[in-house]
């Protein structure tokens, strides 16, 4: 009886395995984003524990009056925290290119009775017309989703203020994880300065700064370079 009982436990927790094995392989092979049903776990209380929400936010550092980005918010995890941590001088513009995660998103804010957030659909492989000057883009679990990595930190930077900072926060419970190396040499390219990273049990935060104005012109003419040369080698590989 309790050899069954031993066998079938293993049996499940291997079959669980697999199925989580399979389900990594497959999104990292097909960039396949989260299931609306697993972005919405990130709203339970559960979430603090697998995605350690609360840590996230404090290495994030959103202070009060800014105007931060949240890019690729999902159905909310970080976005009502992040409205919290602004207050009511700041704001907090969060964006999605799902309707669905929008929905929800809309639905959350309205149930929070929170009113310093905008929402609306968008992809953060175009540029954002009508969104400019944040003191603090946020992105976190969200570009190993998205194929052109390169273009989607590229046009994050645009919409950064000079001495605004890109908050990237990768989480191991991810399929689409990716790794730091691959951020810092994505944000460099860009201009960007690491102003700190840090780790914890369920992955890191990685803050780069946009070097003031006086930099800026160099940091640009960095970028225009690189693009120049990837236009001309029409291709970015990105070796993980
Ligand atoms: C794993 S969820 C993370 C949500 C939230 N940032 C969090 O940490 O809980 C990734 C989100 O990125 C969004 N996403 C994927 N590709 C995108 C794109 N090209 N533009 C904007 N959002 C995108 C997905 O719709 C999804 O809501």
């Amino acid at each position: 009886m309790m050899r069954s009982l031993t066998r079938t436990l293993a049996g499940v927790l291997a079959a669980l395995f697999s199925a989580g094995l399979a389900w990594r392989l497959l999104c990292r092979r097909f960039n396949l984003p989260m299931p609306p049903w697993i972005a919405r776990l990130g709203l339970s209380r559960a979430a603090d524990l697998f995605a350690e929400t609360r840590g996230t936010l404090t290495r994030i550092g959103a202070l009060p009056g800014e105007r931060v980005l949240d890019a690729g918010a999902g159905p909310g995890r970080l976005t009502l925290p992040l409205v919290r941590a602004v207050g009511s001088a700041g704001e907090v513009v969060a964006v999605d290119v799902r309707p669905e995660m929008i929905r929800e998103l809309r639905h959350t804010v309205y149930e929070s009775g929170l009113s310093n957030v905008v929402m609306y659909e968008a992809d953060l492989r175009k540029p954002l017309d009508d969104a400019r000057g944040f003191d603090r883009v946020v992105l976190a679990a969200t570009l190993g989703e998205i194929p052109d990595r390169d273009a989607v930190i590229g046009h994050l930077v645009d919409v950064l203020r000079p001495g605004g900072v890109l908050s990237v926060t990768e989480l191991f419970t991810n399929p689409n994880y990716v790794p730091y190396r691959t951020i810092q040499r994505l944000c460099i390219r860009r201009g960007l300065v690491l102003e700190e990273e840090r780790r914890s049990w369920v992955g890191y935060t990685a803050n780069f700064c946009r070097p003031a104005r006086t930099h800026v012109a160099s940091a640009d003419m960095f970028s225009r370079t690189v693009t120049e040369k990837s236009a001309t080698a029409n291709t970015e590989t990105d070796p993980e």
